[in-house]
């Protein structure tokens, strides 16, 4: 790709080609963060009033969830548009006025996020839906959240035993409340168990063995729902909501999406003549891992507070970034690691393998349930740009450093696949060719676009 013109049209196209880039310099302002702007839409959906969302991602994800919050009976509004961003102003009557569509289907998409925490949401209303996606979505577990919200009295379904979606969810009221450990650290499964406790008797308590993103209990707080939030010195945490209280209707500004900066910092980092600013990123402390973790490995990334970042635990804390060319050294990361920088795994593989050493990162196996089994995906493309990778089970060991040879990439339809072999592709030899790039809308419409730009 050598134009503008032609970067918008490159995700359209069944394969992207990039070549490097001798500089690559710029301000960016991303997308509105995805587990955010979910989060608004559909707990503007539970708010009896008139909500606005400002900053919203406009990825295909949040798209499925706003298609969603409508189908339920709520209006939903695209007020207007900024760069990457979209506002939405949402009208609803509050969880008791929403209503099965007449089909009783809900499309979420690609989007497990719109899947699991809609469960949650659903499970405690008097209506009968069914969830269902892509076939990427139908190869998602949702066993995590049958279990938890049945035993709050809730029927649920899923195809193959209960494994897997399309998911028929029949709501009760009230819920029973619940004492819940999670099995796998998943942000999805407190979340959707904290929106199903919204309707249940009593006090809903989750305990997580290891911290997950809290938006949810930030903008549960925000909108006059109290909850408690302990986080124990040995990293677990435990989480509790009481049912009954309303969710009030608000006006929250999304901040600018991380695990999308995320490809960024890899990008500059990893390039020998760079320097990238990023405006306006959430650096709340569950979801700031990916620059700590680059700054272990040596990445120059420097970080500019804004003046209200101060964390209250309420709203979202944001900065500006920016990073320059780095010589990086490599990491070991474990569990808990790999669960605070979930989404980032596959482009800190990338940064892995121009770093000096051998990579190791443990107890990576939920990377396997995500829009493609991602430790394959991401080590059969970096293999093939001359990476080495190797796999032991849930664990990833990548040694370095290596000089990227451009090659043929296949995201797999996995939005963080595609980003992450282009991003490769500025750096690499030659051509590399990114295999249906168009996921990468799923989170990140504007992402070839941005390429260009950058590429001074
Ligand atoms: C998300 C949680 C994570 C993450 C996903 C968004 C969320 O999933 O991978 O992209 O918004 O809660 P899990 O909680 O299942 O790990």
């Amino acid at each position: 790709m050598t134009s503008a013109a032609s970067a918008s049209a490159a995700s359209e196209q069944p394969v992207a080609r990039i070549r490097a880039s001798a500089r690559l310099r710029g301000e960016l302002r991303l997308p509105g963060d995805k587990s955010v702007s979910h989060r608004a839409l559909m707990l503007a959906a539970l708010a009896d009033g008139e909500s606005r969302i400002t900053g919203a991602g406009d990825g295909a994800d949040v798209r499925s969830t706003a298609g969603i919050v409508a189908a339920l009976g709520a209006t939903v509004d695209r007020v207007e548009s900024d760069g990457p961003t979209v506002g939405y102003r949402v009208v609803s009557g509050g969880a008791d006025a929403l209503r099965a569509p007449d089909d009783g289907l809900l499309d979420c998409g690609n989007s497990g996020t719109t899947l699991r925490l809609m469960s949650g949401l659903l499970a405690g209303l008097p209506l009968t839906v069914v969830l269902d996606g892509d076939d990427s979505l139908r190869g998602r577990p949702v066993a995590r959240i049958i279990e938890p919200l049945r035993s709050m009295g809730a029927v649920l379904h899923g195809r193959q035993d209960d494994s897997l979606p399309p998911l028929t969810v029949i709501g009760r009221t009230p819920l029973r409340a619940i004492d819940y450990t999670t099995k796998v650290p998943s942000a999805q499964v407190k979340s959707a168990i904290l929106l199903a406790g919204l309707r249940a008797d009593g006090r809903t308590t989750v305990r997580e063995t290891v911290a997950t993103r809290d938006h949810t209990e930030r903008m549960l707080r925000a909108r006059g729902v109290p909850v408690r939030r302990t986080d124990a010195p040995d990293g677990s945490v435990e989480v509790s909501v009481e049912g009954g209280i309303a969710v009030r209707a608000v006006t929250e500004r999304v901040p600018g999406d991380i695990s999308t900066a995320a490809f960024w910092l890899v990008a500059g980092a990893i390039h020998p003549d760079a320097e990238l600013s990023l405006l306006d990123v959430d650096v709340n402390p569950t979801r700031r891992a990916v620059i700590d973790i680059l700054r272990s490995m040596g990445a120059d990334i420097t970080e500019r507070p804004h003046d209200d970042a101060a964390d209250d635990g309420i709203g979202e804390p944001m900065a500006d970034l920016t990073v320059r060319s780095s010589t990086l050294r490599a990491i070991e990361l474990g569990p808990v690691e790999v669960a605070s920088a979930i989404d980032e795994i596959p482009i800190l593989c990338l940064a892995a393998t121009v770093a000096h050493g051998t990579t190791v990162i443990r107890g990576a196996g939920e990377l396997r349930f995500k829009e493609s089994d991602r430790i394959e995906g991401t080590a059969a493309g970096l293999r093939a740009l001359g990476a080495r990778v190797e796999i032991e089970g849930d664990d990833i060991h990548i040694t370095g450093p290596i000089r990227l040879e451009g090659a043929e990439t296949d995201s797999l339809d996995d939005h963080r696949l595609a980003i992450t072999f282009a991003v490769a592709g500025l750096t690499a030899t030659g051509e590399t060719s990114v295999g249906r790039p168009g996921s990468a809308a799923i989170s990140y419409p504007g992402f070839f676009d941005d390429l260009e730009r950058v590429r001074a």
